[in-house]
């Protein structure tokens, strides 16, 4: 089959590469329809190299049509349509029956002391092969594979791979008070969606904060009051103080980074990571172990901006294991801090009753750009660089 393989640091390429094959009983094989690029991808594509290893199959997203199925495999059949989330769990065990699908007991990376695993995410999350490919093999098929209706097009469902449920549990962690403020970090994929679920989940006030003019313009059309952050000179203090004066001088009740470790504004993390992309593998690890690696602004920005007593919710994914974050703000304001992936799985029965009735978060017109797989390699150049107006990228194998 073709899939699209991680080859070096910016670089991705369409492969030929071996099917996959049912390994244990529960697994599925799903025929890809459709696969999307997430902002966690562009991670990989140039932060994180010093996990990745060359021809390792990129993508969390894909919906499809089941092909084949274990023994073990009861809940979907061949010819089913189904939407695959990204994080990869039994639904079974004590984690997964709390909802924390992300620390599942069976599929925890143990060895490198890691929550549970994913698609196509490094071999700290288990080393699977992801979903931007013709095909794909899904573990634990009976709780992974969730059957959709046939009729609406994929992008109805899609987003249940990831950016649903992650926007979904970036709200509900933000714990917004009915008609309360949320200010929202970073209007990609993920931020833009949060502020859609912020609003269905009964928001007053939402506020989104990005420095990329399309990203700004489409948020301010469905009604969020955004902020350029290249008018504060990507200064946090001047930026908190313009958000509170729309916020009764106090600040957002909830404040949600959508940004996470590759945020503009922090200069020092920027030439740490960019030096870490130049080690040798072994080197690069233990350099992630031993200093901050994240790019802090946004969750700094957050801080300054969230009302005392307020919420931080972190959808954005942070990797460093020695970043300085100011606990003397965090306790001194009361602030609650809530993080972490998304259960995805977990979250699929609340969210797709609405897209079943409708064009919920009008998902079906969310994508900026639909490309054939083969075109993997230039949809990653735009996507990092917010170039051609892309926000969120579809693949059709
Ligand atoms: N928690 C999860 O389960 C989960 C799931 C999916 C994605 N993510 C993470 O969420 C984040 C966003 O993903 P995405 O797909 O929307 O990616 P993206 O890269 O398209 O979006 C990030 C946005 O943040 C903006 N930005 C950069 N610096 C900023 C700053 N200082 N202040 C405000 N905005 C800033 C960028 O211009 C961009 O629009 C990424 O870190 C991604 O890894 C987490
Ligand atoms: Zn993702
Ligand atoms: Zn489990």
């Amino acid at each position: 089959m073709k899939a699209v393989t991680w080859q070096d640091k910016r670089t991705v390429s369409v492969e030929e590469v071996p099917d996959p094959q049912i390994k244990q009983p529960t697994d599925a094989i799903i025929k890809i329809t459709s696969t999307a690029i997430c902002g966690s991808d562009l991670h990989l594509y140039e932060v994180m190299t010093p996990f990745m290893e060359k021809g390792d199959i990129m993508g969390h997203e894909p919906m499809g049509i089941v092909q084949e199925v274990g023994s073990a495999v009861t809940n979907v059949k061949p010819g089913d349509r189904v939407v695959i989330p990204f994080n990869i769990a039994c639904g079974e065990c004590w984690m997964c029956k709390q909802g924390l699908t992300t620390q599942c007991e069976i599929t925890q990376v143990k060895s490198h002391d890691r929550g549970a695993a994913f698609f196509g995410y490094t071999k700290l999350y288990g080393h699977i092969p992801g979903g931007q490919a013709e095909f794909i093999r899904v573990p634990h098929a009976n709780f992974m594979a969730k059957k959709v209706p046939e009729g609406p097009s994929d992008e109805r469902f899609l987003y249940l791979s990831d950016v649903l449920p992650t926007a979904w549990q970036g709200v509900k962690y933000a714990n917004i008070p009915e008609g309360g403020s949320v200010a929202v970090l970073g209007l990609g994929p993920i931020g833009d969606m949060a502020t859609r679920v912020a609003m269905h989940h009964g928001a007053g006030t939402v506020i989104g904060i990005d420095l990329v003019p399309e990203r700004l313009a489409r948020a301010a059309a469905n009604g969020v009051t955004v902020f350029d952050l290249r008018d504060f000179e990507h200064d946090p203090k001047s930026l908190a103080a313009a958000i509170r004066e729309k916020t009764n001088g106090r600040g957002p009740d909830s404040v949600i980074d959508a940004v996470g470790m590759e945020a503009h504004g922090s200069s020092t993390a920027k030439t740490i990571q960019t030096i870490t992309g130049m080690l040798p593998d072994a080197a690069a690890q233990k350099l992630f172990t031993t200093v901050g690696i994240d790019r802090l602004f946004a969750f700094n920005s957050a801080v300054e901006m969230v009302r005392r007593g307020g919420t931080i919710s972190v959808s954005g994914v942070y990797a460093g294991q020695a970043d300085p974050i100011s606990l003397d703000a965090l306790f001194d304001k009361q602030i609650t801090l809530r993080l972490g992936q998304a259960n995805a799985p977990f979250w699929t029965p609340e969210i797709l009753p609405l897209l079943t009735e409708g064009n919920a978060f009008d998902v079906e017109n969310f994508a900026t750009h639909r490309l054939p797989l083969r075109d993997a390699a230039h949809a990653y150049d735009i996507f990092q660089k917010k170039a051609d107006n892309a926000i969120k990228i579809v693949l059709k194998p």
